[in-house]
């Protein structure tokens, strides 16, 4: 009987472990569930580009707005453009295939307007307007 009981004990606290480790790795098991290519966003994961974003748009907007010259205007746009470019390109999923669909569906029109803020500054002469207009894609998904 009292051997019984040690295994039934030995038994219920390694029982106990698995629950405990599941739980610690709550997030894995989650996304084990979906398809390989299926994009899983955590909430801290879009939370922590957001405001990445509203960084790197607010030094855009400084730069945009100091009396900087040239050529260091243009570097320090160009360095803002492409920090947004990575951030949404990184966020990017195929959104049959997100439990994210609103994200992975407009996330597309940031990135083009990026690329296309990135292509007006680059020509010539420079032109910064879609540089200085791109927190206006933010409204892709931000309304109001
Ligand atoms: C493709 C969609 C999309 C675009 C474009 C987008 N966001 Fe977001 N944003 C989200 C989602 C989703 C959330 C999470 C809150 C929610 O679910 O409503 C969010 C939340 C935020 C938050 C709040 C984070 C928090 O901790 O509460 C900030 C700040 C933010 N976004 C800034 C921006 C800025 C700045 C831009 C423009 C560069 C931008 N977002 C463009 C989808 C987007």
């Amino acid at each position: 009987m009292k051997n019984l009981s040690t295994y039934a004990l030995r038994s219920i606290s390694y029982f106990t472990l698995l629950v405990l480790g599941a739980c610690t790795s709550a997030s894995k098991i989650r996304q084990l569930t979906y398809p390989p290519d299926f994009r899983y966003y955590e909430q801290k994961e879009v939370y922590s580009t957001m405001w990445d974003f509203a960084k790197t748009i607010s030094r855009l907007d400084q730069v945009l707005q100091s009396n900087e010259a040239e050529p260091a205007m243009f570097k320090q746009v160009t360095s803002h453009l492409e920090q947004l470019q990575r951030l949404a390109t990184q966020l990017k999923s195929d959104p049959q295939a997100s439990n994210h669909p609103m994200l992975s569906r407009n996330l597309p029109l940031l990135i083009n307007d990026i690329e296309h803020a990135k292509n007006a500054s680059q020509s010539s002469p420079r032109n910064y307007i879609p540089a200085n207009r791109i927190s206006a894609s933010c409204r892709y998904c931000h309304i109001k």
